[in-house]
């Protein structure tokens, strides 16, 4: 019997501990990428293995956090500014915000969490895309809240913002749209749909856009920033991450942009220490790494310009992306072809998940990386045995 079976049969577990277990029983497990190591002992590989798993930056940490790093490293004794000082600081005015619309986390994973915590409850509603990224609806089973799915339109795996506005009822309490998207790479544009969607809101209800891939298109004219509905007094917030472009993912660090009153009440549910010291100093001298940025996103372009040409060229269907990685239809069983790439050493993610059995997930790395993979996906698929043969 698995623990949560035998906490659930406890006689003395209250009702409420009883729906409780009842809830983590229904979460869906988190799959991450794997880690390089762990797939370095499985497959015995002794050359280098290029993860394209997890749309972390290739080019690795912005160097501006670095050299804060390095200087934050003997004050790691002390306990961190629990309120995020400076980074609060740093952020609100690369924002033009005020510092009390803003609430960290310990990445926005935590903020998605600290979303369920703070605004459902059993009986509310939480309205999503179909795939979309798992945490939302994890938040809202572990809320007890119903998780309403709208199919994404195909084939391009798009959000229909009206059709998600049809769906939303007296109970929904949030509207979750990432933007860009994660798994599709895929944006919404629609500013009049968003108003549309935002007018049927239920008045405690909040449109949450989730933009962890913003400093992928914010240049783009026309883009609908969460900011500017912010701003603008919409019932919006919006989520951001250092994980991406800033090169931080390990360290977790994200945050939330809204109105001042409901951020107070995201702060009351965080814990006090959440954002680590470290954390705080790297995302401080990132926020302002220009440079950095600039860099990232070039690499990124001709990345992504890489990875259509092969495919184009392979005969592969692929959604155009408007973020650090690509799906690609591999029109095989993805998990033969996934395991085929490992054995290669080459990390990337499966599609299944989403509900895509043949494509693959793969974020853009260095051209070099980028090459490790296509060719290890021409070798995987041209040859004209199946990736379960060459395995
Ligand atoms: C759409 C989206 N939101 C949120 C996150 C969480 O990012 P983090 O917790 O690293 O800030 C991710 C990470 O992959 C993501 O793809």
């Amino acid at each position: 019997m698995s623990m949560l079976a035998a906490l659930r049969e406890m006689p003395r577990l209250s009702p409420e501990a009883a729906r409780i277990a009842d809830r983590l029983t229904a979460l869906k497990p988190y799959q991450p990428g794997r880690p390089i190591e762990d797939v370095r002992r499985e497959y015995g590989i002794v050359g280098e293995i290029v993860k394209l798993a997890s749309n972390e930056n290739p080019l690795g940490v912005s160097p501006a956090a670095l050299v804060a790093l390095a200087e934050v490293l003997p004050r790691l004794a002390l306990y961190p500014d629990g309120g995020c000082h400076d980074l609060r600081l740093a952020v609100a005015a690369h924002l033009d915000v005020s510092p009390d619309m803003l609430v960290f986390g310990n990445g926005s994973d935590e903020i998605i969490h600290l979303l369920g915590l703070t605004f459902l409850e059993p009986g509310d509603e939480l309205v999503i895309g179909d795939p979309t990224f798992v945490l939302y609806e994890a938040a809202a089973t572990l809320a007890g809240a119903t998780v309403v799915k709208v199919p994404l339109t195909r084939p391009g795996l798009v959000h229909d913002v009206d059709v998600m506005t049809a769906a939303v009822t007296e109970k929904t309490r949030l509207v979750i749209i990432a933007n860009p998207h994660n798994p599709t790479g895929t944006i919404v544009e629609n500013t009049a749909a968003l108003y549309r969607l935002m007018e049927r809101l239920p008045p405690r209800a909040l449109l949450v856009l989730d933009e962890a891939y913003a400093e992928y298109v914010y240049h783009r004219p026309g883009f609908p920033k969460a900011l500017d509905f912010v701003k603008a007094g919409a019932p919006v917030l919006g989520l951001r991450t250092f994980s991406k472009m800033y090169g931080l993912a390990g360290l977790r660090v994200g945050y939330g942009v809204a109105d001042a009153g409901l951020i107070a009440a995201m702060n009351q549910a965080r814990s006090p220490f959440n954002v680590n010291l470290a954390a705080q100093v790297a995302a401080t001298a990132a926020i302002n790494d220009y440079a950095f940025v600039e860099k990232s996103r070039a690499v990124n372009e001709t990345g992504l310009a890489q990875f259509y040409a092969a495919f184009e060229a392979m005969g592969l269907p692929y959604i155009p992306s408007f973020a650090n990685f690509v799906l690609v239809d591999t029109k095989q069983p993805c998990r033969d072809v996934f395991h085929a790439l490992l054995k290669r050493g080459v990390i990337v993610r499966t599609g299944d998940v989403f509900g895509l059995p043949t494509f693959l997930r793969v974020t853009v790395g260095t051209p070099a990386q980028n090459e490790r993979f296509l060719e290890a996906l021409r070798e995987v698929l041209g040859t004209g045995a199946t990736p379960a043969q060459l395995q």
